[in-house]
């Protein structure tokens, strides 16, 4: 590649950068991938799923939370950090209710994508079976909490986007879960909404919309027609 940009080197590959990208935004703006679950364009980076993890100069670090310098040398496609983010997401599957055949959001799931990415294609880890039951309490939408993978994505969006703060994540390590701010606990007594971008964002299933079950077909959900690196690096191209 031909830049006047200043660059670091991913996997030896020289990346141009802009002042302000991260790594990861980088290495996708330049067609190169790091699988990642809780960056999304538009939101400032969260560094909490560990997936886009990359060495920078022997050194473990979040790519979507490292800014971009010139000369850093980083690795990502490496036996190593690609057997961790594998651990990961298998880890990911064990903690929750992840049975995707069943699942209505199969085919549109990141978590999933990551999997076959990863080759995540089995159970490894014993489930963990949580006990954390489904709201339906709002007019709209259904809250599958079973399936969280703590993204905080519905966070952000609900209070940086929508200027309404109706979710937000309460305890730690193991007992770490979302939360709707209402004194009820319900979702039904906020001020949330199906417009809302909180209700959209969600990575995998956790927000169903009521009345309208697996209403797109296998073979043409999200995934489906795009697997996850090749959306990933169309969206980033030029940025
Ligand atoms: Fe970087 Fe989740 S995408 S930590």
């Amino acid at each position: 590649m031909t830049t006047d940009r200043a660059t670091f080197t991913l996997d030896g590959h020289d990346v141009p950068f802009r002042e302000g990208q991260s790594v990861l935004d980088a290495a996708l703006a330049a067609g190169l991938f790091i699988p990642f679950l809780c960056h999304k364009p538009g939101y400032e980076a969260h560094g909490s799923c560990r997936v886009c993890m990359v060495r920078v100069g022997g050194k473990w670090q979040t790519s979507c939370t490292t800014p971009a310098a010139a000369g850093l040398d980083v690795e990502s496609n490496t036996e190593d950090l690609v057997a961790m983010r594998r651990d990961l997401v298998q880890f990911l599957f064990a903690e929750g209710n992840h049975f995707c055949p069943s699942c209505e959001a199969s085919g549109s799931c990141t978590l999933q994508a990551v999997g076959y990415e990863l080759g995540v294609t089995t159970p490894h880890y014993p489930p963990f079976w949580p006990t954390r039951p489904l709201d339906a309490s709002h007019p709209e939408v259904i809250l599958d909490l079973n399936r969280c993978i703590l993204c905080e994505l519905c966070v952000r969006a609900s209070a940086n986007v929508d200027g309404k703060s109706v979710f937000a994540l309460s305890g730690r390590g193991p007992t770490k879960h979302l939360v709707v701010s209402a004194e009820s606990g319900r979702l039904g007594d906020t001020s949330f909404s199906a417009d809302d971008a909180a209700a959209h964002v969600c990575p995998v299933g956790v927000f169903l919309p009521r009345g309208q079950g697996f209403r797109t077909p296998l073979g043409a959900r999200k995934f489906d027609v795009e697997p996850l690196r090749i959306a990933a690096l169309r969206r980033a191209e030029g940025t």
